[in-house]
């Protein structure tokens, strides 16, 4: 085996960047993908704001497609955990809030904010659907990114789970909606008891995924 990471305990503050040690701490070095969690409810509007933050982040053509839903009824946190893979079913419960990535496969209905004097690419799209959830895929996934990034950033902690069955979710949650579910979230805020998440495992370091050509 190639050894190409730097050890998890080696995780410590970079020097000559312009991202004080807290920060460094708090959004990358520290964070972890929980499952402990303290029980301090997560109110829609931390929700809401860091969605607010993070919608400033680029996307391809500033079609930004993400969408959030918070699962706060008692039927959508179930119908979230239902369709999950049974083994992320205990470590969803443990979280006092579940969201819902999800991205907008009609985003262009939002031109005249996000890409006014587009009409004509609007009716290119409208006619061509593959394309939008194509656009719409990629532009969320960047975008849950910076969703978690701005989470953390709001001293949230969030573990993110792509085990789920998406079609039968949609069904639950998003019938008759032009959204599509993408990835979970397991929100809260961070225990320091006990993060739930394990042993860090490392990482592809900069030797190895930078290249200066
Ligand atoms: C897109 C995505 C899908 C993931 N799917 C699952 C999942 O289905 N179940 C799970 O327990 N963790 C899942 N994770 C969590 C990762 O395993 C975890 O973030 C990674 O091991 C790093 O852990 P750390 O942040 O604690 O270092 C997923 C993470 C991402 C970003």
């Amino acid at each position: 085996m190639i050894e190409t990471t730097i050890s998890p305990d080696l995780a410590s503050p970079i020097d000559g960047l312009e991202i004080d040690d807290t920060t460094q701490r708090r959004l990358f070095l520290d964070a972890r993908s929980n499952t402990g969690f303290t029980q301090r409810e997560v109110p829609d509007t931390v929700i809401r704001d860091v969605f607010d933050l993070i919608k400033w982040g680029p996307t391809a053509n500033n079609t930004v497609p993400l969408r959030v839903a918070i699962a706060r009824s008692d039927e959508a946190r179930a119908a979230v955990i239902a369709n999950a893979a049974e083994g992320n079913r205990a470590k969803l419960e443990k979280a006092p809030l579940l969201l819902v990535v999800a991205r907008d496969n009609r985003f262009h209905d939002h031109f005249s904010v996000t890409a006014p004097g587009s009409e004509a690419t609007a009716q290119r799209l409208e006619d061509a659907p593959d394309r939008r959830v194509s656009m719409a895929t990629s532009g969320s996934w960047l975008q849950g990114g910076y969703l978690i990034v701005g989470l953390r950033a709001a001293g949230l902690a969030v573990r993110p789970y792509g085990g789920f069955d998406a079609a039968g979710l949609d069904q639950s949650l998003f019938e008759g909606t032009s959204w599509s579910s993408m990835m979970l979230l397991g929100v809260g805020y961070p225990s320091d008891a006990d993060h739930g998440a394990g042993p860090r495992k490392g990482r592809v370091a900069a030797d190895v995924g930078v290249k200066t050509l």
